[in-house]
């Protein structure tokens, strides 16, 4: 990886960083990133150091044949898959850790540790790329705010690029995770949204109380029979801080259960304009 770095003159290297089981979200990346740079390397790596559960690591979905012919497709020029032993060889000892609000709340309070294995091997897969601008989904929002966060801190020279949720027909967020779903989890997994989408519908409405609209989602998913709701949050997208009424720009977030699968999702929510929607841009 570092001799094709070391290689490249001349037009900028954008990076998709993922863990395979590519679909058309990861894809969207991988388009806007060829759309903006001379050159697009794609890591393909499941990152033990940020899950929780050996049971969640294991069931996964790989598949890098099916990945690589994917990334081909699209024009991907470098696809980076390094093993376990390679990343974290024996005797590893080394994280990197975002700390304070950002990490708090949310994902970061249901599972602990999350971040900081996504903040290290982000950092080191940055260390081995060496990209000029790299790209994440705005359908981790929390995940894009803490990786913002850490460039920020640690000097990086890398401009971090954000990229809207691409979601199914039914307004589904596209994941990997969703081909774990059974047929009657998957009828259920798109209330995620629609519950989401309805505390923002709510809000455009006139309803500013964090507790009613998160009550709302809460209640919308703990009717389902399969489904348990892990968090539903009113927070500020740029700090993560809990809101108490709504503001201008309000994330509402929501992590769910449905059967075994855990699934997250989220909207912003933007009142006193007309726009509303997801947001991406660039910092
Ligand atoms: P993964 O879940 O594979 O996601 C890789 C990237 O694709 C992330 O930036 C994620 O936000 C984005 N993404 C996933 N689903 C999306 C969708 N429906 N629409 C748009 N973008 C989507 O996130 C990770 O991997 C890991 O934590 C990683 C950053 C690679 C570190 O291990």
């Amino acid at each position: 990886m570092r001799r094709w770095r070391s290689r490249q003159r001349g037009g900028a290297v954008g990076f998709v960083p993922t863990m395979g089981g590519l679909h058309e979200g990861h894809l969207s990346l991988t388009r806007a990133c060829r759309a903006e740079c001379a050159r697009v390397v794609v890591s393909v790596y499941v990152n033990p150091t940020q899950f929780n559960s050996a049971d969640d690591l294991c069931r996964y979905p790989r598949n890098l044949e099916r990945d690589a012919a994917a990334l081909e497709a699209e024009g991907v020029n470098i696809l980076f898959a390094p093993s376990d032993k390679e990343m974290y060889p024996a005797g590893y000892s080394t994280y990197v850790e975002v700390e304070g609000q950002l990490t708090a709340g949310l994902c970061g309070a249901s599972r602990p540790g999350h971040f900081r294995g996504v903040t290290t091997v982000v950092s080191k897969l940055f260390h081995l790329v060496c990209p000029d601008r790299a790209y994440f989904g705005q359908k981790d929002a929390q995940q894009l705010a803490v990786i913002r966060r850490m460039a920020l801190d640690m000097n990086w020279s890398v401009q971090i690029v954000g990229i809207p949720t691409v979601r199914d027909s039914d307004g589904l967020a596209l994941s990997s995770r969703n081909a774990l779903l059974s047929k009657s989890e998957r009828r259920q997994a798109r209330e995620l949204y629609a519950a989401l989408d309805a505390a923002r519908r709510s809000a455009l409405e006139g309803e500013r109380r964090a507790f009613v609209l998160q009550n709302g989602i809460a209640e919308r998913i703990n009717a389902l029979e399969n489904a348990r709701l892990e968090y539903a949050e009113l927070v500020d997208p740029d700090t993560f801080e809990p809101c108490a009424s709504l503001k201008k720009r309000t994330l509402a977030a929501a992590a769910a259960y449905f059967g075994s699968v855990r699934l997250i999702d989220n909207v912003l929510i933007e009142i006193d304009g007309a726009a509303h929607g997801e947001h991406g841009g660039t910092s």
